[in-house]
């Protein structure tokens, strides 16, 4: 797992520290505040690659470049796994235009999985992509991460391996074809995965497989399916954003873990059982119910399929319900939430860690320093009105006009329902108008 990251000089701001917790991590900020920079640069420490420098068709994950070029540009870390803790840094090269320095040799025996909030996928392990001696001289080398484009994840990923191109990866749709039909245990890991991450499994919110069956005659390949409780048995290629999303995730998590092992069986190596999940803006894609279930199905994803694996997540999210959901089991002594704010002047990019209270229902969280709103509304416009209207609640001396001016605008924007009239009307009564 990641416990220690420091930027120097790269990114958003002019520096940037973090101790990560072992478990559940989450990070709030604003747009463009750096949360993907951030979950970039984790990947990076264990992979020593950034994930568009390994696909270039990739659209995020860029290198990283320093701010100000006159200076030298350090990411410091450190990472711990099977009782091993690796402290190490990079530095970038203005000659080069790339990071180097790397002590790249020391390399934290786990798996990193990093879920891109565009659909696509970076995977690293130690055993496939860790270095190694090959051949007389003993030269280090290795080989290159797994970064997956969103079609790639479906399609499969192309590698050369003695000159000649092979695949790297089938991708889901052959893959999770050929696993239903074998019988495989990814075939009972892959369904383990999807009950492990529907909403509400008990309560019929099930995604299960179906068989896999043709979806044109133009199309040789039989297309994986999922059963629905409304449509039958749909291909998975016509499921909804939010299920494609959470079948893809279902099937890197069992790809990679499976690969893993069966490259750590080849080498004779042990797989430790750490994984890292990096995962940028969790909810996309995902309807409220599964935003509130999905970050409890993550944090338990290790334990549920990766044969009782030690997981640590760090998850960025935009959504005041993914927040909330962790109310009843959020832990500090293992668990932590980041929020990166504007602050100073000029305004920079600052990362703090928050101390996580329970603040009940998501409205209350838009408030809260993750979101920071000014009011729970979900308009501008009544948002507007009330912060005017508490704005003359304090007023000694308003005038009935003015008052009535306010009321006016909220009769307006605010519904009858809103718990802000019971305050307002008794105000306007005491001014002498009518509600
Ligand atoms: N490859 C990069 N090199 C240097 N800085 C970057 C790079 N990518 C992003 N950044 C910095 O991060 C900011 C965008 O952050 P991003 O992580 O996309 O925000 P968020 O995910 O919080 O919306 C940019 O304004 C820039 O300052
Ligand atoms: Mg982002």
């Amino acid at each position: 797992m990641l416990e220690y990251l420091k930027l120097e000089n790269v990114g958003p701001a002019p520096a940037m520290e973090v101790e990560f917790a072992p478990r559940v991590n989450l990070i709030t900020g604003d747009n463009g505040l750096g949360k993907s920079f951030l979950l970039d640069t984790a990947w990076w420490v264990f992979s020593a690659a950034w994930p568009a420098e390994v696909n270039p068709a990739m659209t995020t994950g860029l290198v990283a470049r320093p701010r100000d070029r006159s200076r030298s540009s350090i990411i410091r870390f450190r990472t711990h796994s099977a009782d091993e803790k690796v402290d190490s840094e990079g530095t970038y090269s203005r000659r080069d235009e790339a990071w180097t320095d790397r002590e790249s040799f020391s390399m934290t025996p786990c798996l990193v999985v990093y879920a891109h909030a565009d659909g696509s996928f970076s995977v690293w392990d130690v055993v496939r992509n860790g270095w190694m001696r090959k051949g007389n001289g003993g030269m280090l080398s290795s080989k290159p991460p797994y970064v997956f484009t969103e079609s790639e994840v479906w399609d499969g990923l192309k590698g050369v391996v003695d000159g000649r191109v092979v695949p790297a990866c089938n991708g889901l749709l052959r893959d999770w074809s050929s696993w239903i039909k074998a019988k495989d245990v990814q075939s009972k890991a892959m369904a383990q995965a999807l009950r492990t991450l529907s909403p509400d499994w008990e309560h019929g919110d099930r995604l299960e497989p179906g068989s896999p069956m043709r979806v044109t005659v133009d199309d040789a390949r039989d297309i994986p399916s999922i059963q629905t409780s409304h449509a039958g048995t749909v291909p998975i290629l016509h499921a909804s954003s939010g299920i494609r999303r959470v079948v893809a995730l279902a099937y890197v998590l069992t790809w990679a873990w499976s690969e893993y092992r069966i490259a750590a069986d080849l080498r004779g190596v042990e797989a430790v059982r750490q994984v890292t999940l990096l995962f940028d803006e969790v909810e996309s894609h995902l309807h409220p119910r599964w935003q509130r279930s999905i970050l409890k199905a993550l944090r338990d994803v290790g334990k549920e399929l990766l044969d009782g694996a030690e997981l640590q997540l760090i998850a960025s999210t935009h959504s005041p319900l993914v927040l909330a959901s962790a109310e009843p089991w959020f832990d500090p002594k293992q668990d932590a939430w980041f929020d990166l704010d504007l602050d100073g002047d000029p305004p920079e990019a600052k990362l703090s860690r928050r101390p996580y209270t329970p603040r009940g229902t998501p409205g209350a969280w838009l408030t809260s320093e993750a979101f920071d709103l000014a009011t729970e509304r979900g308009s501008i416009e009544a948002e507007r009105a009330i912060l005017r209207a508490r704005e003359l609640l304090k007023q000694s001396d308003a005038s009935v006009d003015e008052v009535m001016e306010v009321h006016k605008e909220l009769r307006r924007v605010l519904p009858d329902v809103d718990r802000f009239w019971v305050r307002w009307n008794a105000f306007v009564e005491d001014r002498g108008g009518t509600p």
